[in-house]
């Protein structure tokens, strides 16, 4: 459920421009848009990376469906960050950002052919998600040198609520298949190998990922011992998660690494796997803003806000009930005395941003800002109803303002069909 506010929630959390600023940018990008803050991403990328500067061979790889930006992956690309894809067009983003080769994590399930050919042709280290597509691969793209299995833990781990248990999920191998997997490739000529697992998702508890590095450490040292190979890379995955309530704490990454550090150490004497993440909310989450105006207040048994964005444009809330903080640009000093549902104007009752949510006493064209959409917010935008995906903005580090992707037009909505076929057709 989407709680309704509470006295914790009289912390405003801060923005990194101003009204005035916003209203420079509407003059030539019209609302709904996003905006990512430059600043924001390299600042937190270098942090992540000294956090884990003492960890053998540390390497995020970041996950692509976060933000499937070009603009943004050159960011991640230029602080030393490799890419994790899941598909053909992540994989294509990911080249023409400049991430080749082993730079690219490619973790997909349910893979079709013509996909592990790309990776296969780009390079990238290929994070197998079941032991049929063994076969699959061999037949389809050939066995690379490198080869990575995803492990699912099954009874062992719990998962969380938004992710779910792994014993139901539908990812990885199980532990007796990994062994099977590992001498079957050993056998095909595979030398370089890796693991990977990820079981969590939002998740703020360093403890989920200290347990999970223990976790995969002692497995990469048993199948190491059992089987003779030699484990090149560990990947604990992302899922770390954001404090998208302004309460809520960012997780201590320096406690985190050093958790993983201890798990490290506990393990491996000889073999001295590289440890990597592919973290994506981490990266772009708090970065990324989502700018609407209030077009309409219809008041009725309750008081709505009426949006120009929909839930086509940011579907968290109504797809997880997940809070996005919104801040009333200029009025931020105000008291939040007025309690709103926040909606889009999609036909649909759960096209909310927010429910019940207290703020200061709105009015038409006022300007909201939307909190933490910066990783699986556009990406995961659909044209329901007609709704066209928005612009997507970069606020550079010296303050300018760049398009990385402009809004979509009708013309695009209508691109994949052709209205001269309905001549003559009854
Ligand atoms: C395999 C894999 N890696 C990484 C991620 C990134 O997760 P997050 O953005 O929560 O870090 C996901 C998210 O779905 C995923 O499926």
């Amino acid at each position: 459920m989407l709680r309704p506010d509470s006295k914790k929630h009289k912390m405003e959390k801060k923005l990194p421009f101003s009204r005035k600023r916003i209203i420079e940018i509407m003059a030539d990008f019209p609302t709904p848009f996003y905006v990512y803050d430059e600043k924001g991403i390299r600042d937190n990328a270098k942090k992540l990376k000294n956090a884990f500067r003492n960890i053998e061979g540390f390497r995020e790889f970041f996950a692509v469906k976060a933000t499937p930006n070009p603009f943004i992956l050159k960011i991640m690309q230029e602080e030393g960050f490799g890419a994790d894809c899941s598909s053909l067009p992540e994989l294509i983003l990911s080249e023409k950002a400049g991430i080749t080769g082993e730079g690219i994590m490619f973790t997909s399930n349910d893979t079709p052919e013509e996909e592990f050919r790309k990776a296969r042709k780009l390079g990238a280290i290929i994070n197998l998600d079941d032991i049929t597509h063994i076969p699959f691969l061999e037949g389809s793209a050939g066995i690379p040198q490198i080869m990575c299995l995803r492990y699912n833990p099954g009874k062992r781990k719990q998962g969380n609520r938004i992710i779910g248990n792994p014993i139901e999920a539908k990812y990885g191998f199980t532990e007796e298949q990994l062994y099977e997997g590992y001498r079957l490739l050993a056998n095909k000529g595979v030398k370089r190998f890796g693991l990977h697992t990820m079981i969590v998702s939002n998740e703020l508890n360093p403890d989920y990922f200290i347990d999970t590095a223990e976790m995969l450490f002692s497995l990469a040292a048993e199948i190491s011992r059992k089987l003779g190979i030699s484990f090149e890379f560990i990947n604990l995955g992302g899922g770390i998660g954001i404090p998208y309530r302004p309460e809520e704490k960012p997780i201590d990454l320096d406690l985190v690494a050093k958790g993983i550090k201890n798990a490290y150490g506990k393990s491996f004497a000889n073999m001295r796997p590289k440890v990597f993440l592919e973290c994506g909310r981490l990266m772009t989450g708090p970065y990324g803003y989502l700018i609407t105006r209030v077009r309409h207040i219809k008041e009725t048994y309750k008081a709505f806000a009426g949006c120009d964005a929909t839930m086509a444009n940011l579907m968290r809330p109504a797809m997880y009930s997940a809070y996005h903080h919104i801040t009333v640009l200029g009025k931020e000093k105000m008291p939040r005395k007025n309690r709103y549902d926040v909606t889009g104007s999609l036909c649909e009752n759960n096209d909310k941003f927010a429910i019940d949510r207290m703020l200061p006493k709105l009015e038409r064209n006022d300007i909201l800002a939307i909190h933490d959409a910066g990783a699986h917010g556009h990406a995961m935008g659909f044209n329901y109803n007609g709704k066209l995906r928005s612009s997507e903005l970069l606020l550079r580090s010296d303050g300018s303002v760049r398009e990385i992707r402009r809004a979509e037009t009708v013309d695009d909505y209508f691109s994949t069909l052709d209205f001269s076929k309905l001549e003559g057709f009854r």
